[in-house]
């Protein structure tokens, strides 16, 4: 696993959704109530681009046919029975970063 910085010198005292690159995965990054959370940035419904979205009360909704995910699990509403990737994110002054779990990581974990 491995920490990549994804924002530096960001005012975390504004809401924001935005897409970021992590590792080489598209991340949406977002800013809600002052907590900062990373899900996955492709909508698994039908691959539209989530930080294009919005919240509404602790879910990113889809910009494309407004599926909702738990901004915390990833989790869709109920009934859609899908999910997006959560990523863990840490906070360090005004810099942002978001883990990564890399496959040599899981293919070590696997032989171990
Ligand atoms: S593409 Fe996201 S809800 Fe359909």
């Amino acid at each position: 696993m491995a920490w990549y910085k994804v924002l530096e010198r960001v005012e975390l005292s504004q809401p924001f959704i935005k897409k970021v690159n992590a590792g080489g995965k598209n991340v949406c990054l977002i800013n809600y109530n002052k907590q900062v959370f990373a899900l996955s940035a492709s909508c698994p419904h039908a691959g539209a681009d989530l930080s294009q979205g919005w919240c509404s009360e602790e879910r990113l909704v889809c910009p494309r046919h407004r599926y909702e995910y738990d901004l915390q699990t990833g989790k869709g509403a109920p009934g859609q029975n899908d999910y997006v990737k959560t990523y863990n994110v840490k906070v360090e002054g005004t810099d942002v970063y978001v883990e990564i779990t890399r496959w040599t990581d899981r293919l070590k974990n696997w032989i171990t």
